[in-house]
């Protein structure tokens, strides 16, 4: 193994982590909230909304996201003529493909956090909402102020898993041609027709990552506990 070409290329890693981080970063914040938004729809009492709800989380769990990733890429532009994908405010020079693969990557977090977050909510003990009910606080109030606040303490590990694993998962958005890590990893590989050593340094980078994070949430979980007791 040799790893001298990382003096010229290692400008090809840097720049892909970033991209990789600042996709997971968007596709996080809108997942969670989106996906807790769903989970409420998940457990509406009006049929139309839990169906619409169960729809879409299982299509968003039940095909790949590979094909999701190439069905917003190709799809929007087919069905509307002359449809682009703007660039990304304020990231403009990634272009149209940043956009694409946030949006495709928090369309299928926010199935997955939607069932986390109604498991949690399920959790909380039916008390909890007629107690607060009976303080005089509207159902929406009572959800917000009392349900979910509990809900999430509980779902903390499993919100954590799923921030380890769209960071992983971002490296599918390479096929669109996005340059994450995952993408440029492949680039030098290409460009030093040696494929070994790149990717060797790209799941370093990914392994490093995600092993911080998870030590973060192990952390941010044990105080929350504390806090608690
Ligand atoms: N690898 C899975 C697939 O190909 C996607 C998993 C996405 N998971 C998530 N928690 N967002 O469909």
């Amino acid at each position: 193994m040799n790893f001298e070409f990382l003096g010229e290329y290692w400008h090809y890693f840097v720049d892909g982590t970033k991209v990789t981080l600042l996709l997971s970063i968007f596709t996080v914040v809108l997942g969670a909230i989106f996906g807790t938004l769903l989970s409420l729809m998940r457990l509406s009492g009006l049929t139309p909304v839990r169906l619409l709800a169960t729809a879409y989380i299982e299509f968003f769990r039940g095909t790949p996201i590979i094909i999701q990733v190439f069905l917003v890429y190709y799809s929007l532009p087919q069905l509307i003529e002359g449809f682009r994908f703007p660039p990304f405010p304020f990231l403009e020079q990634y272009g149209g493909e940043f956009t694409a693969a946030v949006i495709t990557l928090a369309l299928n977090s926010t199935a997955y956090v939607a069932e986390i977050m109604r498991a949690g909510i399920q959790s909380v003990d039916k008390g909890q909402m007629e107690a607060a009910r009976s303080l005089g606080m509207k159902p929406w109030m009572s959800l917000r102020l009392i349900i979910i606040p509990q809900a999430f303490r509980t779902v903390l590990p499993a919100l954590g898993n799923e921030l380890i694993v769209i960071i992983k998962e971002t490296s599918i958005v390479s096929v669109i041609g996005l340059g994450e890590l995952m993408f440029n990893a492949d680039t030098v590989k290409g460009s030093l027709s040696k494929p070994f050593e790149p990717l060797i340094i790209a799941a370093l980078i990914y392994l490093v990552i995600t092993f911080t994070l998870s030590k973060l949430v192990g952390r941010l979980e044990r105080r929350l506990k504390r806090s608690h007791a």
